[in-house]
Parts: C-alpha cells; sequence; structure tokens
C-alpha cells in the first residue's frame, strides 16, 4: 500500500465515523428514543451519547485536515495546483467544523445545566437545538462526501 493511499483510508474512516455516527444518531437513535423513553430518560441518555461520540468527533476533526493535507503535498504538489474538489472539501469542512463547535461550546452546556438541575422542559428546547444542528451539519457532509467521491467541476 502507498503512504498516499494508507492516508486516505485514514480519510475515509475519519469521514465515515463523522458523518456516519450523526446518520445513525439522526436517523435512527433519536426516533427509537422518541418512541420508546420517557423526556426524563431521554434527555439523560443523549447527555450521556453526546460526550463519548464526540470524542470520535475530535479524532475525525484532527485526522481529517492532517491526512488530507498530507495527500495534497503527496499527490497533488501541495496547495498551489489543489483541484477544486479540495478546495471544496476544505470550505465545506470549515462549515462543519464551525457547526460541531458551536454544538460543543454553546449547545451542550445548557442541556448539562438542565439535565443537573432536573429541568426537563429547558432540556428538551436545549436538545431540539441540538438535534437542528446536527441534522444541518448531516447534510453538509453527505454533501460533502458526495463532492469528494463525484469531483463535479463547475
Ligand atoms: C481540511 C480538510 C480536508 C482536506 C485538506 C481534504 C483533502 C482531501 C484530499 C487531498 C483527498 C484526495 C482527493 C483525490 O484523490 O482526488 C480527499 C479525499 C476524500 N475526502 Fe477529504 N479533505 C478534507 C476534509 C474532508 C472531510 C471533512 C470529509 C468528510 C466528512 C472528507 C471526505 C473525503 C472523502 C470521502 C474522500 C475520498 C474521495 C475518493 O477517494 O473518491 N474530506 N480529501
Amino acid at each position: 500500500m502507498s503512504p498516499f493511499h494508507a492516508l486516505l483510508a485514514l480519510h475515509n474512516l475519519a469521514a465515515l465515523v463523522w458523518v456516519g455516527g450523526m446518520f445513525f444518531a439522526w436517523m435512527i437513535l433519536r426516533p427509537a428514543a422518541v418512541s420508546a423513553l420517557q423526556p426524563p430518560e431521554r434527555l439523560r441518555l443523549w447527555f450521556d451519547v453526546f460526550p463519548r461520540f464526540f470524542l470520535w468527533v475530535w479524532a475525525a476533526v484532527l485526522i481529517l485536515p492532517i491526512s488530507g493535507v498530507g495527500m495534497l503535498h503527496m499527490g497533488f504538489g501541495g496547495f498551489a495546483q489543489m483541484p477544486f474538489h479540495v478546495q471544496l472539501m476544505i470550505g465545506l469542512y470549515l462549515v462543519m467544523l464551525s457547526l460541531f463547535l458551536r454544538v460543543q461550546l454553546l449547545l451542550l452546556p445548557p442541556l448539562r445545566r438542565a439535565v443537573e438541575a432536573g429541568d426537563w422542559p429547558a432540556g428538551g428546547a436545549a436538545l431540539g437545538d441540538i438535534r437542528r444542528m446536527v441534522g444541518a451539519n448531516l447534510l453538509v457532509g453527505v454533501v460533502l462526501v458526495f463532492v469528494a467521491v463525484a469531483r463535479p467541476s463547475f
């Protein structure tokens, strides 16, 4: 295996964990939690799920640009000759990073406070904000993977 393809495999695994994790949370766990759990248990579940998942997202946040820039230098002659689909990839990565940081730094603390205080209506509102942000990030992630693999040129 060439070093380029080793980096590409790592890069793809990181993308899979991040985008696939959001897909599972949004499309599978969210409706299952709504149908199976009452609000207090549901909020406690998400309060436990987010930090576990976000640890892996942080790993992806670091691995994607490091492996991506490595591939740019190994396979494309550096930033100066960066193909258009990689330019788009970097732009959309920055959008995904901003949305993730918003959830981690601004939306998770109110959920933590609400769960610790047993304030379920406030917890429900905080969870709704996180749900919308993760849904938006999932959409951006799907578009990004499409761009990365289909390599559109405009
Ligand atoms: C700063 C961030 C990033 C950089 C510098 C970067 C760079 C690259 C480069 C150079 C390639 C190889 C392109 C080629 O072989 O034509 C690549 C492939 C890929 N990237 Fe990224 N990337 C970044 C972020 C992301 C993110 C956030 C995702 C998805 C969540 C992603 C998903 C992919 C996928 C799926 C491929 C494989 C495309 C294929 O082999 O068909 N990348 N990336």
